[in-house]
């Protein structure tokens, strides 16, 4: 038998190399033909006509260069029809050479799904790649080959609106959500319902300094390599085809002008074999960044540090072939770029079959499938965190007979898909969205009445609506309260200095909890934002990001328990903005604040307390869960070998229930100071009422491991606090063991 996988095994690989050989045969062979032109031409990406979603610069000769292969890939094109005629104008060039398109599939692409942050809330890494792998079978129905997602940047600073595109601020949980994400987005490559991967904004864009986006990034190597590298290289190994470059100067140098980044650790020390596409414009950028003096001398510093593809800058289409002349650019670096794209291009069977994705039958059935809106129901439900719930006043009973549904948001429709959703023209949102009032309406049918107000609006001062919303209110038996930002409040190019609650909305829910009626609020936002009195003071609070096109139903779920939420929060809600960045995994200091109020010769304010509202990895229960009994196999260990811990843990509830256990450790002394706490593994557990689960964790090297003073990456000797929480504050077992060498 043995024999047999082992003779099975030596053929599968020779089987993946050869094609892989003749994959890189045709490419070559491609190579030897193409002018200097149509090379650089696969180097210029140019948007389509739906949603620019940058600075656009006008090609009336677009379609004039398509024909002379002058362009290799388009981005935001929607549909097989246009994909159709654009790839069919691709066909009348010389060597007929495939365009690729490109789309931000970031969360969903006709059935939306929660924003990433949401998802990544969820700490549920299967129902992440699996919602991915919906998206991009959506978009490879529509004609789409490539899908600018996953972003994975760390984002410790909630004032950055684009902290909803990724997966928080933990680079563990990000660094498995990443993984995921790639695998759901990329399936098997090849297959007709694949889509190519980008991992993005390479690198560190999320710490753009005040959390204001396309701001200047600087930070110790030691914190690259630590913090914000890990979700690249998780990527990469996933298997992730390409990557995109990011708009800030890192340290003084631009992104996409840096050879450090590009070429020494991506394509260096970590091998990676597809390519780097540029952010919108970001080649060009460099002029106004001041690192260089015209788009001619960016094309020479892009290419040079690394960035294969132009997207939309037009330094490569109007300078390379010049530097090629002028000797200031080797033939040999655009040869390298051409290669990795079109070796991506053949591995997706486009030179095969250039309208391979451009099945108008597939695209009617996969935009259309019920079980994709089944499963957008299942992953926003499971996204939805409950930050509080006195007296257990949640899940609503079906018994209840008037129910009030106040708030601006509770009638939306598309504002729900939050921001990078794909508007596509065709569709009508009324109907593709279920509203927050639909869900609702849906749940109770006739069993109850249903009672609504608007209030106010998101962000102005106008107070006229609280009458009747308090009116409304004294109506009813429980209320429901829905407000937050503004969809497009968050997202890219929306950093906001101030992350409290728009407008009067916080008066509002002032003036329905005077009413003394029970009141449950819901949060939309794309961001942690700023609620304290509301926090302080009502009952129950769910946050509910933005969801999707099953927003409705998904809170419907949840408010009425037909869903028990589970989500723990994967960023650390701050108490002010004064406080960010305030992130869990932080360093103790020499001085650290014992507690929530000391201020006498510690670090903290002197005019805030020194938590936060809600911590990393927060997020309750409509059940309890007990932890007991933690042993571990030893106490001490040698770099060589692993620990093997256990605990059970109970569901002690009425109800079934998931709970995400989270494995925190504590490097006591290190070479170089060590957070006061970094998670290490978590497990999502589902028991049912008085089921107790053994839950088993291992400690190897690995998870003892950081990168030292030289960025060498090390463990070292010495004490570890081992933690079991349900929140990085909520430690509910700890012990304590030592590397001995
Ligand atoms: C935008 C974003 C990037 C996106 C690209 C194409 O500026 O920074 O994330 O993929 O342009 O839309």
């Amino acid at each position: 038998m043995k024999r047999k996988i082992t003779v099975g095994f030596l053929m599968l690989s020779f089987f993946a190399f050869s094609q892989q050989n003749t994959i890189d045969q045709k490419v070559n062979a491609l190579l030897k033909k193409m002018t200097i032109e149509e090379k650089i031409g696969q180097l210029n990406q140019y948007t389509g006509d739906n949603q620019a979603t940058g600075p656009i610069t006008i090609n009336p000769n677009k379609e004039a260069e398509i024909k002379q292969g002058l362009i290799g890939s388009m981005l935001n094109v929607l549909g097989t029809k246009y994909t159709r005629q654009y790839q069919e104008l691709a066909m009348q060039s010389r060597l007929k050479i495939p365009l690729l398109f490109a789309q931000d599939v970031i969360h969903g692409y006709k059935t939306s799904f929660p924003i990433p942050l949401a998802e990544a809330a969820s700490w549920d890494l299967a129902a992440m790649e699996l919602s991915a792998r919906v998206a991009a079978t959506q978009a490879a129905a529509s004609g789409i080959h490539w899908t600018f997602a996953p972003m994975v940047d760390i984002g410790r600073d909630p004032r950055w609106g684009r902290v909803m595109e990724g997966a928080g601020e933990d680079t563990y949980l990000g660094s498995r959500i990443a993984a995921a994400r790639v695998k759901g987005i990329q399936g098997k490559l090849g297959d007709v319902n694949s889509v190519l991967a980008c991992v993005k904004h390479f690198a560190a864009y999320g710490a753009a300094i005040g959390g204001r986006d396309y701001n200047s990034v600087d930070m110790s190597e030691r914190m690259l390599w630590e913090t914000y590298l890990p979700p690249f290289k998780s990527a990469l190994d996933a298997g992730a085809a390409t990557f995109m470059n990011s708009f800030n100067d890192l340290n003084g140098i631009p992104a996409t002008g840096n050879k450090y980044l590009q070429r020494d650790i991506l394509k260096g020390k970590w091998n990676f074999q597809g390519f780097v596409v540029s952010d919108w414009g970001s080649i060009g950028e460099m002029v106004a960044h001041g690192y260089v003096k015209d788009n001619k001398e960016a094309a020479l510093s892009a290419i040079t540090a690394g960035s294969d593809m132009d997207m939309e800058s037009n330094a490569y289409r109007y300078n390379l072939a010049q530097l090629v002349k002028e000797n200031k650019v080797s033939i040999t670096l655009i040869d390298d770029a051409v290669r990795r794209i079109l070796r991506k291009k053949f591995e997706l069977g486009l030179f095969e079959d250039p309208y391979k994705y451009c099945n108008t039958e597939r695209e009617q059935r996969e935009l259309n499938n019920p079980e994709h809106r089944k499963i957008a129901r299942e992953v926003a439900a499971k996204s939805i965190v409950l930050l509080k719930n006195e007296n257990d006043l949640l899940p609503i009973a079906k018994s209840t007979k008037k129910i009030a549904f106040i708030g601006p948001m509770v009638k939306e429709h598309k504002a729900n898909m939050g921001f990078w959703a794909v508007d596509l023209p065709e569709v009508d949102y009324n109907k593709e969205i279920v509203s927050q009032w639909e869900g609702l309406k849906n749940k109770v049918g006739k069993n109850a009445e249903l009672l609504y107000a608007k209030g106010c609006e998101i962000d102005d001062n106008n107070k006229e609506g609280f009458a009747e919303a308090v009116a409304t209110a004294m109506k009813a038996d429980v209320v429901i309260l829905s407000i937050g930002e503004r969809w497009d409040m968050s997202g890219e190019a929306k950093s906001r200095s101030n992350i409290h609650l728009p407008g009067v909305q916080e008066e509002l829910v002032k003036a329905i909890q005077a009413t003394g009626k029970p009141v449950v609020v819901l949060i939309n936002a794309g961001r942690p934002l700023v609620f304290n009195w509301t926090a302080d003071s009502v009952p129950a609070i769910l946050y509910t990001w933005w969801l999707g096109s099953e927003a409705g139903n998904a809170i419907a779920d949840v408010l009425f328990g037909d869903y028990n939420p589970s989500a723990k929060l994967p960023m650390t809600f701050p108490r002010d903005e004064g406080q960010i960045p305030i992130y869990y995994n932080h360093f103790n200091t020499g001085r650290p604040a014992p507690n929530d109020t000391a201020t006498h010769y510690v670090s903290a304010y002197i005019d805030l307390k020194n938590s936060p509202k809600f911590p990393f990895g927060f997020g309750l229960s409509y059940t309890q869960f007990e932890y007991s009994n933690l042993k571990l196999s030893q106490t001490k260990m040698k770099k060589n070998e692993t620990i093997e811990l256990a605990f059970q843990l109970k569901n002690t509830g009425k109800v079934a229930g998931e709970e995400v256990v989270q494995l925190y450790l504590r490097d006591k002394v290190g070479s170089v100071v060590r957070p006061v706490i970094e998670l290490k593994d978590f497990q999502k557990i589902k028991l049912n009422p008085g089921e107790t689960k053994t839950i088993r964790f291992s400690i190897n090297k690995e998870k003892l491991s950081f990168y030292g003073k030289d960025l060498n990456w090390i463990a070292e000797p010495g004490d570890f606090d081992l933690m079991i929480g349900s929140s990085s504050t909520d430690i509910r077992l700890k012990t304590i063991f030592e590397l001995i060498e």
